[in-house]
């Protein structure tokens, strides 16, 4: 059998991972921390060492020797220049026009593949997870970032220069909050997960009771998306309003999602999905309400199934896509 390794580059982990051309075995996925201050060289050497252990532990298992290894497909924040493998701007980690698929390529020896992060995810999703069987995706993905990904017709769509799917960054508000891009009112601004927890923070603000500060011991600085979920599910008020009208504010951009798409899957993956129903259900609400109603009949808003996963497995499958080889 033969074996494709995979990278998901984010703004706050590394995962990599391999799997049979097939997609039926799966080895690694193992996960270590980025973070800007790192600077491009150590993330390169991190994902270099942690591709040389993936690959050891497959041949290991598999009995494979090395040229059973076809390659490495990268997802990376973008946006980013495939061709070329150049990744051209991504806030959350402040790098431009960085070689990235060659770096990696050279230092392990094998061809590797670059596509963005979110594109893979929802490929990845699509492939093996919850949005198995659509022809027509929309993925959104939450984290740091909110990237997207779009599959029409059964094809991912990159448009003319690898921008397509750069969902985060559909304006919500003209004149809102700043994103990380430069511009403002991004939906990105609003709902990736540094924004959920900063609007919490400015909840609190308020004064009034709240479970959250205790969780964080005070220190409202180390207060994330996935504490204001757990405070959520506790029943405290001010992180139910506040899950609430990301609810609200995810909708909203879903519907937008819905009335030009009309896809007949959407997807959310990341953190996302530990908030579970109580995000999903007034989410699909706004949606209702917003989108016209046959887009909203065909379609099923499900949260994705391969937690951390997906963009690794996703990057699997965009190597193989390009290579050929499904
Ligand atoms: C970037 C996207 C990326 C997303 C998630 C956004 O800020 O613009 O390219 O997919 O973050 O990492
Ligand atoms: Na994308
Ligand atoms: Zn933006």
């Amino acid at each position: 059998d033969r074996y494709i390794l995979g990278v998901d580059l984010g703004g706050t982990n590394i995962v990599v991972g391999a799997m049979s051309v097939d997609g039926t075995r799966e080895f690694g996925m193992h996960e270590i921390p980025t973070r800007a201050a790192m600077g491009a060289d150590a993330v390169v050497e991190r994902i270099v060492q942690l591709i040389e252990r993936v690959a050891a532990e497959t041949m290991a298992a598999t009995g494979a020797s090395r040229d059973a290894l076809l390659g490495v497909g990268i997802g990376s924040p973008g946006p980013l220049d495939r061709e070329r493998g150049l990744v051209i701007f991504t806030p959350n980690l402040g790098w431009r026009d960085f070689p990235l698929r060659d770096r990696v390529s050279e230092a392990v020896g094998l061809p590797a593949t670059l596509d963005n992060d979110a594109n893979c995810a929802t490929l990845g999703e699509w492939w093996r997870g919850a949005a198995q069987g659509g022809r027509n995706v929309v993925g959104l993905t939450i984290g740091t970032g909110i990237g997207g990904g779009l599959i029409l017709d059964g094809r991912l769509y990159h448009g003319a220069s690898d921008v397509a799917g750069e969902l985060g960054h559909a304006t919500i508000d003209s004149t809102g909050r700043r994103c990380g891009c430069g511009n403002y009112g991004c939906l990105e601004a609003y709902a990736s997960g540094p924004a959920i927890a900063e609007r919490a923070r400015e909840a609190l603000a308020g004064g009034e009771p709240s479970s959250m500060p205790a969780l964080v011991g005070g220190d409202l600085s180390r207060l994330t998306a996935a504490l204001v979920y757990q405070a959520a599910r506790e029943g405290d008020r001010l992180a139910l309003e506040v899950v609430r009208e990301t609810a609200r504010l995810l909708g909203a951009g879903v519907a937008n999602l819905l009335n030009i798409f009309n896809p007949d899957t959407v997807v959310l993956a990341g953190g996302v999905t530990q908030a579970g129903d109580a995000l999903f259900e007034p989410m699909r609400a706004e949606v209702r309400r917003r989108a016209f109603k046959p887009a909203v009949d065909a379609c099923r808003i499900v949260p994705g199934s391969l937690q951390g996963k997906a963009g690794v497995v996703g990057a699997i499958a965009t190597f193989a896509q390009q290579q050929g080889l499904m």
